[in-house]
């Protein structure tokens, strides 16, 4: 038996508490059912027996793990000083927009898109300019004639999800280049999301958009972390690289005396990233597995697609044709607790995380396909 395949017991977290009291199973909000890397918890174990919980700086070590594996990975050069230590990477999204744009600017963003990109401008009062992701038959597209026509002498923020949270793509190199196009020319920020780097599948390389073009690293907040990944998302804990230090000194200045870091956090983020390659390529072949499993399953099931998962542990699934009032609901009957699409701009979608062991995979596309079944035979009769 893999590591993966074992069923453990999640329900104190916010995963499983929601349907508590049901036989609904879980798979909506982006934690998957799989016990962190042991290489962690036996980490924050020696950390907790130390007994010494004072006031605690981010460690040297971990800037250095950091820095040194951009390089690495990508041949990013940062430099220590440009990594922002945060409690997570959503208040890394509220913090630049509430930081870096003004009350008369606007932010743009692609939707279907995580909630809070929506949230996060409206909890500031900016304005929101949303444009819609081009669905072809080749699947999502970022939408590039929507962003130029969208950006106007009031716009000053581009949030951008690479890997893209709930579509699964991973944007390729032409995109990028030319969303970078785009936001030099017209002197746009570029606040980008890369939490889902490491979750790539296929074998393929996630692109930095710092990498992009070196002149985009001055209008750049990249912000990723360890938590998806390595499952840690209820320790907390989020990275901003911010290169620019004007930018990085604003952001610091919202920041400040509200968002500081636990020495839990920054334990657990240093040994996600330092200890836990092995882990990490097991998880990656054992998603990719249940990703094409969710894929097969699809193909049975009348009404139902699922747009193509180059990353990530979410599958999008196009629900449209069943014509569902209130698909949350009738999936919620059939026994499964997905995300609702609308949630993230995406009326007619539904949102099912795959990471979790086969056997409650299964469980799950076999409620499905049974409640599919059944509705598609009760609609053919009732004509
Ligand atoms: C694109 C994206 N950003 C941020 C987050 C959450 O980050 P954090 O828990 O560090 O705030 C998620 C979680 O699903 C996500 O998908």
């Amino acid at each position: 038996m893999k590591n993966f395949d074992v069923v453990f017991d999640r329900k104190g977290s916010t995963k499983w508490v929601k349907y508590s009291g049901t036989d609904i199973l879980p798979m909506w909000i982006a934690d998957m059912d799989f016990k962190a890397p042991d290489s962690v918890s036996n980490f924050l174990k020696v950390c907790a027996d130390s007994g010494d919980f004072g006031y605690t700086d981010a460690p040297d070590e971990l800037r250095e793990v950091i820095v040194t594996q951009l390089k690495k990975k990508y041949d990013w050069s940062v430099e220590g000083s440009e990594v922002v230590f945060l409690p997570g990477v959503v208040a890394g999204l509220n913090t630049v927009c509430r930081g870096l744009v003004s009350l008369d600017e606007s932010i743009i963003t692609a939707t279907p898109i995580y909630p809070p990109f929506l949230k996060a401008p409206e909890n500031c009062g900016r304005k929101l300019t949303k444009i819609d992701m081009e669905l072809t038959s080749e699947g999502y597209q970022y939408p590039l004639t929507a962003l130029r026509d969208s950006i106007n002498s009031k716009s000053r923020l581009l949030l951008l999800c690479n890997p893209f949270n709930p579509i699964g793509r991973v944007l390729t190199f032409k995109e990028l280049q030319e969303i970078v196009r785009l936001c030099l020319d017209n002197q746009l920020l570029v606040c980008s999301d890369e939490i889902h780097s490491d979750l790539l599948f296929d074998d393929r390389a996630h692109i930095p958009l710092a990498k992009i073009d070196s002149r985009i690293e001055d209008n750049l907040i990249t912000l990723i972390s360890p938590g998806k990944t390595y499952n840690i998302a209820g320790i907390g804990g989020g990275i901003a690289i911010i290169k620019n230090q004007i930018l990085r000194e604003k952001f610091l200045a919202v920041s400040d005396g509200v968002g500081d870091i636990g020495l839990f956090s920054y334990a657990a983020m240093l040994s996600a990233y330092r200890d836990c390659e092995s882990w990490h390529r097991q998880l990656i072949d054992y998603l990719q597995e249940n990703r094409d499993y969710c894929k097969s399953r699809v193909e049975e099931i009348p009404g139902i697609k699922m747009n193509k998962v180059e990353a990530t542990y979410l599958a999008w699934l196009d629900v449209r044709d069943l014509r569902l009032d209130d698909a949350l609901s009738f999936f919620e009957r059939a026994g499964v607790g997905l995300s609702d699409g609308r949630e993230f701009g995406g009326k007619g979608f539904m949102r099912l995380n795959f990471g979790c062991p086969r056997t409650t995979l299964e469980e799950g596309w076999d409620r499905i396909a049974r409640a599919v079944d059944k509705y598609v035979d009760n609609r053919h009769y009732t004509g």
